[in-house]
């Protein structure tokens, strides 16, 4: 996470200004019982009615001033999450844009669209409403302890005691329940594929009569799935059964002690009133607590996830001196060109050389190295060892554009962008390609009929 810093350091005036509207909120929640103690011992006791709606007026002005900096606040510190996240996003696409076969070895378009969406959604929270959050918690906890403890010792450690408890079992809830919903997610995509693909094959599937052993396999999977979300309610529904009783123990042991010592040692009723307000403004950030401190964890978990493809580096260096392609000789040559990935040796000792004008047919079984032979020619991958030239230049030693824009690839599988058909046909020469120009072009590969 801490790698992250300097994408929020940016937004520091904003910081700056949630940190203050967080210790005014803070401090007027504070305020509020200390108000409800003198309505009540010196306004309701006393049978001062002025006095007390006077003291309601100031509690509700209170209300309002606490919700109006909580409003603010939530509102900036969710603006820094938003621009933390945005600017995440634009980074890690920005560097996808920029690499190599190598790097989209590693990581496919779907792994970089979640680092781009998703892990960025939860790097950008942490830094602005959890970071807060976590905030408020603390400094709420220690002023309300404070103020509890002026009131009574004793009463505050009942308080005292309970807290932690609470606490660490909404984090013990969050835990185990993180695990099983690692689990659900992983099982999601599990069902989602065994679905489309028994969907998208369903000819194939129908052609072999094997639809029972779909169902059949989709049945299970299903099965599965519905036990791990059972087990899921299941903790959910322990954990805050206990969390709610024992939260309930505590108010009802504090309002019984207080009563004692309203009896016993002269408690005003207006102190037992503030003190119980104040236990109750305890217990929100106990039961906060498991869900900080996961929220946390997946977004460490999501910083270190962009961080690997963020470190992962495969741009195309263009050596010096540059050189520019002949105007002429086209001649494309192979020299010794050798390619291992992984250990695995894809293509050995290639050597051949096409002159201009000339065709050159690949023949070979799947997977024997004919379309790595043409994005090596692309620089979509690096040869381990040997020599690409065209015109007796090594490719190495060109622009990438200029390479790339002389080269022209018809593939197998075809990508349409989701533009204009027009946008599409003219992808590498937009702005540079007339009307005529292209529909000549379309009727020579006899599209323009039904284009
Ligand atoms: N970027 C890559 N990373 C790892 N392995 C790769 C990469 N590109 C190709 N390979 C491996 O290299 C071998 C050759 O693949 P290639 O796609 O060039 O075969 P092909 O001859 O074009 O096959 P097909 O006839 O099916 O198109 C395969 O074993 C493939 O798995
Ligand atoms: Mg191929």
């Amino acid at each position: 996470m801490l790698k992250f810093m300097s994408f929020a350091m940016k937004y520091w005036r904003r910081y700056i200004l949630c940190f203050f509207l967080l210790v005014c909120g803070v401090l007027v929640d504070s305020l509020i019982p200390q108000v409800v103690k003198v309505l009540i011992d010196d306004g309701i006791v006393a049978q001062k009615y002025e006095v007390a709606l006077k003291l309601l007026v100031m509690m509700f002005s209170f209300y309002v001033l606490r919700g109006t900096f909580k409003y603010v606040q939530e509102f900036v510190s969710d603006t820094i999450s938003q621009g933390v996240t945005h600017d995440i996003r634009d980074k890690v696409f920005k560097h996808a844009q920029k690499q190599g076969g190598a790097f989209f070895n590693r990581f496919n378009p779907t792994h970089i669209m979640t680092r781009a969406r998703h892990d960025s959604e939860n790097v950008g929270f942490s830094f602005g409403f959890c970071f807060f959050f976590a905030v408020e918690i603390l400094f709420h906890v220690i002023v309300m302890s404070i103020c509890i403890i002026r009131i009574d010792p004793l009463l505050a450690t009942t308080v005292f005691i309970f807290m932690p408890i609470i606490g660490i079992l909404t984090i013990a809830e969050e835990r185990r329940g993180d695990k099983i919903s690692d689990e659900i997610s992983d099982e999601t995509a599990l069902m989602n594929k065994t679905a489309s693909q028994a969907l998208t094959g369903i000819r194939t599937v129908k052609a072999f009569g094997k639809e029972g052993k779909e169902k059949h396999r989709f049945a299970n999977r299903n099965r599965y799935f519905f036990r791990l979300s059972v087990s899921l309610e299941d903790i959910f529904a322990s954990f805050d059964s206990a969390t709610w009783s024992l939260s309930r123990i505590m108010q009802a042991i504090s309002i019984l002690l207080g009563g004692v010592l309203v009896i016993k040692r002269g408690l005003t009723l207006g102190q037992l009133a503030s003190y119980v307000e104040y236990v109750n403004s305890l217990v929100w950030p106990m039961l906060e607590l498991g869900w900080l401190v996961s929220s946390f964890a997946n977004s460490n978990a999501s910083a270190r996830k962009i961080k690997e493809v963020l470190d992962n580096y495969d741009e195309v260096v263009v050596k010096e001196p540059i050189q520019m392609l002949p105007k002429e000789d086209r001649t494309i040559e192979f020299e010794h060109v050798s390619l291992t990935i992984d250990g695995k040796a894809i293509l050995k000792d290639i050597n051949f050389k096409i002159t201009k004008g000339k065709t050159l047919g690949i023949m070979g079984e799947t997977g024997s190295g004919k379309s790595t032979i043409v994005n090596l020619l692309t620089r979509f991958l690096e040869p381990t060892s040997g020599v690409i030239r065209i015109g007796g230049v090594d490719i190495t030693h060109l622009k990438t554009e200029e390479l790339r824009a002389n080269i022209s690839t018809v593939t197998r599988d075809i990508f349409w962008f989701s533009e204009t058909i027009r946008e599409n046909l003219t992808k590498g020469k937009q702005g540079k390609i007339s009307e005529e120009e292209m529909i000549k072009l379309a009727t020579l590969s006899d599209a323009n009929s039904f284009i």
